[in-house]
């Protein structure tokens, strides 16, 4: 898949498929992680008030994975996303990180799209 950029030139962007849409329920999430080592990209999909949101499993304090265990992103309350490493609390709808050591600091967004009912990353490469 190709786009236009603003500047002319074109990119391409590759739609990697993530799972049904229907596996992303309300208040939860999932993750998936694509190649290995210096290749390794991780990447987590959550529904928050019946949107979907896509972001990179990286916390912005150390790079640590955001979920523990695997796929709970998730405070206890089920209100605000929480890093398991050292409890970054981050706003579900933006990643923005309102307590912890990386307050002020986000969760890098990813580009999501749901095409026949599956959830695709768009990843793009310039
Ligand atoms: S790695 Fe997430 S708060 Fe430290």
């Amino acid at each position: 898949m190709e786009a236009d950029l603003q500047d002319g030139r074109r990119e391409t962007v590759t739609p990697r498929l993530l799972c049904a849409e229907g596996e992303i329920v309300e208040g939860a999430g999932r993750g998936f992680v694509f190649g290995a080592d210096t290749t390794r990209e991780a990447v987590f999909v959550i529904r928050w008030q019946g949107i979907l949101h896509g972001y990179r499993n990286e916390c912005p304090h150390i790079g640590a994975p955001i979920d523990w265990p695997e796929n709970k992103f998730f405070d206890n309350a089920g209100e605000k996303l929480m890093c398991a490493t050292h409890g970054a609390v981050f706003r579900p709808e933006d990643g923005y990180c309102i307590a912890g050591p990386c307050a002020r600091r986000s969760i890098e967004p990813i580009e999501i799209s749901v095409e026949d009912g599956n959830i695709f990353w768009l990843d793009e490469y310039g």
